[in-house]
């Protein structure tokens, strides 16, 4: 079920120069990354499914690195297509301590909407292509919907086909979990607001999948749940709250079930 080619990125080491430009190579077109990368997210997602939705913040950590590492996926489905590697390693640094800005949980919960509260506080994830911010596409900067600090660029952010808002660098505002180069390769590492401690998302090493964007460049993605996000367009228009659902899709209807048309002359 999960096409070859992902399987293939588990002996590729990100920091590697050389291997990273064969692997392109060895794809025709940057449009079969990306079908290879969703067939990957489609397994996933699925499999998430199935197992039980009552997760507590550790469990959905898991998931959640399950969902969004592609090479989690892709190695954990290698051993066994059923069960998730269970032995991820989880950041266990206090989101409260040490950060400048701080607040009890009774006033997160007060400042913050439900969603932008089980991202930043809990460390939640948000459902793929459930926000506003994945499709934003003007210049501006994206601030911590906690403490309004800048954390990344309009000019960093790409479309990654994951349904989470994806930017290739993060600015000073973003801290980046210390993990060991293994882990960083395999399963990501989290990223907080620096300033309060509000969970974001996770950055992975693959960035160089995403040819002609700035993650190619930089070799990372940093995948971010666009409800801990607040857009402030450069423009000095509105600013778009990340845990806004998206504009309902139109629906372009397939031929067979549009209603006939009516040719006038067969009246
Ligand atoms: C984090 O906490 C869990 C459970 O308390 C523990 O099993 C794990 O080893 C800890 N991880 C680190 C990196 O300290
Ligand atoms: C998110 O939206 C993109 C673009 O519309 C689509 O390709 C992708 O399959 C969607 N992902 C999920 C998990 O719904
Ligand atoms: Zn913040």
């Amino acid at each position: 079920m999960v096409n070859i080619k992902s399987l293939s990125l588990l002996f590729i080491s990100s920091s590697t120069l050389h291997s990273s430009l064969a692997f392109h190579a060895s794809f025709q077109s940057s449009q079969q990354v990306g079908t290879s990368l969703s067939t990957t997210l489609l397994y996933a997602t699925n499999s998430d499914k199935d197992q039980s939705k009552n997760n507590d913040r550790l469990a959905s950590r898991k998931s959640k690195m399950g969902r969004r590492s592609i090479l989690s996926i892709a190695s954990s489905s290698a051993i066994t297509l059923s069960s998730p590697n269970p032995s991820l390693a989880m950041n266990n640094k206090s989101r409260t301590e040490g950060y400048a800005v701080q607040h009890t949980e009774r006033e997160w919960a007060y400042i913050l909407s439900g969603k932008q509260y089980n991202i930043l506080r809990e460390g939640g994830t948000e459902r793929p292509n459930s926000s506003i911010l994945e499709s934003e596409e003007r210049d501006g900067e994206y601030r911590c919907a906690g403490c309004n600090t800048p954390l990344f660029a309009s000019s960093q952010k790409f479309h990654s086909g994951t349904g989470w808002p994806s930017f290739a660098t993060g600015l000073a505002g973003v801290e980046v979990e210390n993990v060991n180069p293994v882990q960083a390769n395999l399963l990501g590492a989290e990223i907080r607001c620096a300033t309060c401690g509000g969970h974001l998302g996770d950055v992975f090493n693959d960035g160089y999948l995403f040819v002609n964007t700035p993650a190619f460049s930089s070799g990372k993605r940093f995948c971010v749940d666009g409800s801990a996000l607040i857009f402030k367009p450069s423009d000095g228009s509105e600013e778009v709250f990340g845990d806004t659902a998206p504009p309902a899709k139109k629906q372009e209807m397939p031929d067979f079930l549009a209603p006939p048309k009516i040719n006038a002359r067969d009246r």
